[in-house]
């Protein structure tokens, strides 16, 4: 059995004290990996005054009806804002050396015109997070868009609109300035095209957009473009900064590997999902695959964006599962095709296949063309997230439920060996950080998707640590993967 969380300092010890184990049963990582967690603000937080006043497009989303599967919103989640330090401290009994946060853009620029202050208390208590991180020896990772924008830029536009790509740069430069001292790793954007394809293709986010890939593609490009100038200004301020995003990369298979269109699909998924935005990070170009160029004014899209080139200072690989694709014969083309149900390997409680080789296959083949940037140095690569979700309704509070999580600790285990077995093949990975230390609000599927190593009861907000949390535990103070003997097996 899990112990309680007020256990589990003893928990942990116990991981750490463990009998040294045969040599030949231990998956060594490199000397100096990073072992983390990742969540973001909106996720987790409750920030009060966001949520007092909607200041973010995500907050009001949550009070719009039928956009949350199990109708519950973020207005409190886990109260991180206030109980970071808890979280902190459990993320240390885990062994961890690495945290990555977000910083909340909407709470800290309510409104137009809004100048940002040294004494703003959201700000300070990011200063606070990070100074508390930084004396616990962790790394940190800091992302500046989850997301999440200001409502009163989602009104007029959101990344549609150029007057967010200053604001960005205004708000990258102020957060430089005030908390980069303390900052390891800067993500400027998290996931753009998971953003896109969920705001302007599926509909399922904000802002809401249906198959518009006029849109989607407009929003990508100015994404793009938002990178490069928070990298500039982050860079002006912090010179020796390391500043990249983070990419999700999705596995793409035919359902039917001999059909020319399922391949197609494939190829067109794989070649505007996984490397349209690496793509244009590292030569400073966007281009789409040449099908979609049939549509001029997609062609009108591709451009070269100055300053751009190489603003990839490491890889921040996102990574879940895979999908198959079938074609669909639709009108107008629909260039993701559609995503098939079929699956081969165990899923989640989000229908998410465990796919690990997927991993191994970006980290050795997919991501080759990025490794180097062009001078030639070899690029870090750092898993940024990657984890699994049971479904357990918001309310639960008391009892076992979710405690012992054997399907999460298979997820995290066949990644994590997928990642050694691609580190001893030449991926040079420097560390992995789960998603998620705790439970946390879902996007569209809501609260009840739980990704946490540690659960949270959310109506009081207690946190007990899963059977993942004490093997993920035990594999960062191994620095690596420990097969017990049959006899010493859990
Ligand atoms: C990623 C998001 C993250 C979280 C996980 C499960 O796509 O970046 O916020 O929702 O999925």
């Amino acid at each position: 059995m899990i112990p309680q969380q007020k256990n589990s300092q003893e928990s942990v010890k116990i991981a750490s004290e463990a009998a040294p184990p045969e040599p030949r049963d231990v998956f060594s990582f490199p000397e100096g990996f990073l072992w983390g967690v990742a969540n973001s603000h909106f996720q987790v937080e409750g920030h009060p005054g966001e949520i007092t006043n909607r200041l973010s497009d995500w907050a009001m989303w949550t009070t719009l009806d039928g956009k949350i599967l199990d109708r519950s919103t973020a207005d409190r989640a886990c109260e991180f804002f206030k109980r970071y330090q808890e979280d902190i401290e459990l993320a240390q009994k885990l062994n961890m050396n690495s945290f990555r946060i977000s910083i909340n853009w909407p709470a800290m620029c309510p409104e137009p015109g809004h100048e940002y202050r040294k004494d703003d208390p959201t700000l300070l208590v990011y200063k606070e997070m990070l100074i508390l991180l930084k004396e616990r020896g962790f790394k940190t990772f800091l992302t500046l868009f989850h997301f999440c924008l200001p409502n009163w830029l989602a009104e007029i536009g959101g990344w549609n609109n150029e007057r967010t790509l200053d604001e960005f740069e205004r708000f990258a430069k102020f957060i430089a300035e005030e908390l980069g001292e303390y900052v390891d790793f800067w993500l400027t954007i998290n996931e753009p095209l998971a953003y896109v394809y969920q705001g302007y293709i599926a509909g399922t986010w904000p802002p809401g957009y249906n198959m518009n890939y006029l849109k989607g593609f407009e929003c990508v490009r100015n994404l793009l473009i938002g990178h490069q100038r928070a990298h500039k200004v982050i860079h002006d301020v912090c010179p020796e900064a390391k500043v990249s995003v983070t990419h999700h990369w999705m596995k793409f298979t035919p359902r039917n590997k001999f059909n020319p269109m399922d391949r197609l699909v494939c190829h067109m998924r794989d070649g505007i999902f996984n490397h349209s935005f690496m793509r244009a990070l590292h030569t400073g170009e966007l281009t789409f695959p040449l099908i979609s160029l049939i549509d001029h004014r997609v062609r009108k899209l591709t451009c070269k964006i100055p300053g751009l080139k190489d603003t990839l200072d490491f890889i921040g690989v996102n990574y879940y599962t895979r999908q198959f694709c079938e074609f669909e014969c639709k009108w107008p083309l629909e260039f993701f095709g559609a995503k098939s149900n079929m699956v081969e390997n165990e899923t989640s409680g989000l229908g998410w296949e465990s796919y690990p080789e997927g991993l191994y296959d970006l980290l050795v083949h997919e991501l080759r063309p990025y490794r180097t940037d062009h001078k030639g140095a070899l690029r870090e690569i750092y898993i940024t997230e990657n984890g699994h979700a049971g479904i357990f309704e918001a309310d639960l509070v008391e009892g076992d439920w979710s405690l012992e999580d054997h399907g999460r600790v298979r997820y995290l285990k066949s990644h994590l060996l997928s990642l050694y077995k691609a580190i001893t093949r030449g991926a040079n990975v420097k560390g992995y950080l789960h998603w998620s230390l705790t439970d946390n609000f879902e996007w569209a599927e809501g609260l009840r998707a739980r990704f946490g190593l540690v659960r949270v009861s959310y109506p009081t907000l207690e946190r007990t640590m899963r059977k993942s949390a004490k093997v993920y535990a035990e594999i960062a103070a191994h620095n690596g993967i420990v097969n017990h003997p049959p006899e010493q097996r859990q």
